[in-house]
């Protein structure tokens, strides 16, 4: 009996206990994978000689509690003390606002298979971008109403490393439907996009002047952004003489006939006329107008000079990738430098810079616009059918520091560029600058250090081959990513959880 009941029990028993163990390491290893920071601290300080605020560069430190800068402390002031809270000293490293991607296609929900937000955003995180705004098409379906929105709502949730804000569509469909567009507004989109030309994406047609007008009066009384695409298809890629599968469509020239400064200066020249309501007094007083990605430095950007003397509400951004390549340098076939409006010649490119450091054009954005690399036709080399778009997320910062080295590019001047003004065009003040009361979003990076962008860099995108920088030579390490107090990312490493906040308008 003894025997027997040994031989029934111990077994019994075993599985028992190890069930009991089993249970117990399951929660254990659980508590660490939920951390949204890498960081144990709620209460901690960052150090350094250089960190940048709007009064300048200065060093000492930082105080951050509960997400937000709590203080700041230049070195010849009151040392933080140790009783106070961690301090991470960073030495040398730069401390900056964390950038501020106010144009940035995730394609999430529906074209997760070209990025989705979990690739998106660690890239992001990476790249020290601590808030993207997401574009309202290349998702399927495009956010153009309150129903396609909380799509997107829904698909973010747990599934971003870093911030990301929205904006809807402006469409035919909803531009004359007020209800339509105040659903959508009132559901939190921070703006409107639209385009005067055909997007690429058929559930996002194009916008005609009147569109503009019905959108631009609303968004008035709203106090948000529309941000439009400017060309305007002039001359039928037909009258080129241009057929499919001729040679020369693996030109990069031939692309570039195809769409030609005239479309940018046609489309800015129309949009013109209805900025001039949003003056004090006018008609649509309060709302204000984005360009996004000006590739035309010439008579187009001419225009916006004249309409901002004037007094026009109107606000103009330009992506890395105009300011770092020229059309003389993009090899035939290479599709990987294929977008709209194009990359113009060398002489453009001085302008834009010229026209970035005199203030004329207002912010970065990456117009991140990845596809699947058979898409891109990296193979065919058919620049007049490759998807149109550029992936350069993760390298924003250290392309606008490494390029801009030869025109003086400052600390300050990054700052502002990738900060201070998409936080304002966003509504969404209590980021882009390192200032008491701000949130705090850091990224900490060192300028000095060199890195080759070859295929054993940590590139968090899902597709990093069709990234026109790869095989490049930056300068501009990113060490560490702070989102509201979070440490996101550092050396390689992310937080385990997905911890960013959908940012809607209120
Ligand atoms: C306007 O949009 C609403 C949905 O928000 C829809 O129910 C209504 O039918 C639309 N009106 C028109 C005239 O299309
Ligand atoms: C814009 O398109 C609408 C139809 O969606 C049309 O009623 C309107 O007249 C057009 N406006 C212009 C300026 O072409
Ligand atoms: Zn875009």
């Amino acid at each position: 009996m003894d025997n027997l009941l040994q031989w029934r029990l111990f077994p019994l028993l075993t599985l028992l206990a190890s069930l009991v163990v089993f249970f117990y390491v399951q929660n254990r290893s659980k508590l660490p994978e939920k951390s949204c920071s890498l960081l144990p601290y709620q209460h901690y300080w960052i150090a350094s000689k250089r960190i940048v605020t709007p009064q300048g560069v200065i060093s000492g430190a930082v105080e951050i509690q509960a997400g937000k800068i709590v203080s700041i402390v230049k070195e010849d002031q009151k040392r933080p003390s140790s009783k106070l809270g961690h301090v991470i000293d960073y030495g040398e490293a730069v401390v900056m606002p964390g950038l501020i991607d106010v144009h940035v296609h995730l394609d999430d929900p529906g074209r997760t298979e070209w990025e989705g937000f979990p690739s998106g955003t660690k890239a992001a995180a990476a790249g020290g971008i601590t808030t993207l705004v997401d574009m309202p098409l290349n998702n399927f379906p495009s956010t153009v109403s309150r129903e396609t929105f909380e799509l997107k709502i829904q698909s973010a949730k747990e599934r971003i490393y870093v911030d990301v804000g929205f904006w809807g569509g402006l469409v035919p469909e909803n531009a004359f439907n007020k209800s339509a567009l105040e659903d959508l507004l009132n559901a939190g989109v921070l703006g409107l996009k639209s385009f005067m030309c055909p997007s690429g994406i058929s559930d996002f047609p194009m916008t005609n002047t009147s569109h503009i007008k019905e959108g631009l009066s609303l968004l008035a009384k709203y106090r948000r952004p529309l941000l439009v695409h400017a060309e305007i298809e002039q001359d039928p890629i037909s009258n080129l003489g241009l057929e499919d599968g001729d040679d020369d469509a693996r030109s990069y020239s031939t692309y570039l006939k195809t769409r030609p400064p005239s479309w940018e200066e046609a489309a800015i020249r129309e949009l013109l006329t209805v900025t001039k309501d949003t003056r004090i007094g006018g008609s649509a007083a309060g709302a204000h107008l984005h360009i996004v990605h000006l590739s035309d430095s010439s008579s187009s950007l001419n225009l916006i000079k004249e309409a901002k003397n004037g007094g026009d509400s109107v606000t103009v951004e330009t992506c890395p990738h105009y300011l770092a390549f020229s059309a003389e340098e993009i090899q035939d076939g290479d599709t990987r430098f294929k977008c709209s409006p194009p990359i113009r010649d060398a002489a453009n490119k001085e302008k834009l810079w010229d026209a970035l450091l005199e203030g004329h054009i207002d912010m970065l954005s990456s117009d991140h616009s990845p596809t699947l690399p058979e898409l891109k036709l990296l193979d065919d080399g058919d620049f007049l059918r490759a998807w149109g778009g550029i992936s350069s997320l993760q390298f924003i910062l250290p392309v606008t520091w490494s390029y801009g080295k030869k025109y003086g590019v400052t600390l300050e001047q990054l700052a502002s560029w990738w900060g201070e003004r998409p936080a304002k065009l966003a509504g969404q003040e209590s980021k882009g600058s390192i200032a008491v009361g701000n949130l705090a979003d850091v990224v900490v990076w060192e300028p000095e250090v060199e890195f080759d962008l070859d295929n054993d860099y940590p590139v968090y995108l899902k597709h990093p081959g069709i990234s026109a920088y790869m095989g490049r030579k930056l300068y501009g390490k990113v060490s560490a990513t702070f989102v509201r107090g979070n440490l996101v990312y550092e050396e390689g490493k992310h937080a385990s959880a997905a911890c960013g906040v959908p940012i809607l308008a209120k």
